[in-house]
């Protein structure tokens, strides 16, 4: 049987979400993207969203404990009981050291953590064509900049977190949604 709690790991732009909603379909378990809970946050001006809003916009990450309470709170809905698919969290070592707390307490365990690998002038060309379609507020140049340096000083030392605990599966994420989510699906079967 397909893993049910995991975890998609990669740079912006690497089709997290993408696959994310193929696997929400395909597994019917939900999506926890704390990039959409933040955005919804700000959209509604809730205290989180104030607390967020700079932060994204300048590309840099949200503080640990905002991030962390966010997605405490996701975890703990009952629709989360059956599984989950982490998309953008955790995405430092102190989200992954809270979410391992998080795990204990739900008495359930992260069965893969899949790591999307795309080189960067694909994940900028990606992200420069979003911004034409849909104009979130981060998906320019600068920005996309600063989410890439962050990524790899912050996020991307957690490939190796996850290796160390035997659940990591590493899928090149280039080629189409399809064949990306072909991948996907046999990395949880593997
Ligand atoms: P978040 O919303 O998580 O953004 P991100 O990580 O920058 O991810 P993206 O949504 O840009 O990329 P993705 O990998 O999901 O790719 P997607 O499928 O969308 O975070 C935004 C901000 O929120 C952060 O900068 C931070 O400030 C804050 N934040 C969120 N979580 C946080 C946390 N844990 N801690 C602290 N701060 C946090 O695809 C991208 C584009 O490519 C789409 O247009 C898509 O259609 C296209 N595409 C997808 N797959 C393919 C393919 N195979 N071929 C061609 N195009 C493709």
């Amino acid at each position: 049987m397909s893993a049910r709690r995991l975890l998609l790991l990669g740079p912006p732009g690497a089709g997290k979400g993408t696959q994310s909603e193929r696997l929400v379909k395909s597994l019917a378990i939900p999506q926890v993207s704390t990039g959409d809970m933040l955005r919804a946050a700000v959209k509604s001006g809730t205290p989180v969203g104030r607390q967020a809003q700079g932060f994204m916009e300048r590309g840099e990450l949200v503080p640990d404990a905002v991030v962390i309470g966010v997605a405490e709170e996701r975890l703990s809905q009952p629709d989360a009981r059956s599984g989950f698919i982490l998309d953008g969290f955790p995405r430092t070592a102190a989200q992954a050291e809270a979410l391992d707390q998080m795990l204990v307490k739900l008495g359930v365990t992260l069965e893969r953590c899949v790591a999307l690998q795309v080189e960067e002038d694909e994940l900028v060309k990606r992200l420069l064509k979003r911004a034409e379609i849909e104009g979130r507020s981060d998906d320019n140049e600068e920005t996309i900049r600063t989410r890439m340096r962050v990524y790899r000083e912050q996020t991307q030392p957690l490939i190796d977190y996850y290796r160390a605990r035997g659940v990591l599966r590493e899928i090149d994420g280039l080629g189409t949604v399809e064949a990306v989510g072909e991948r996907v699906q046999g990395a949880l079967a593997s």
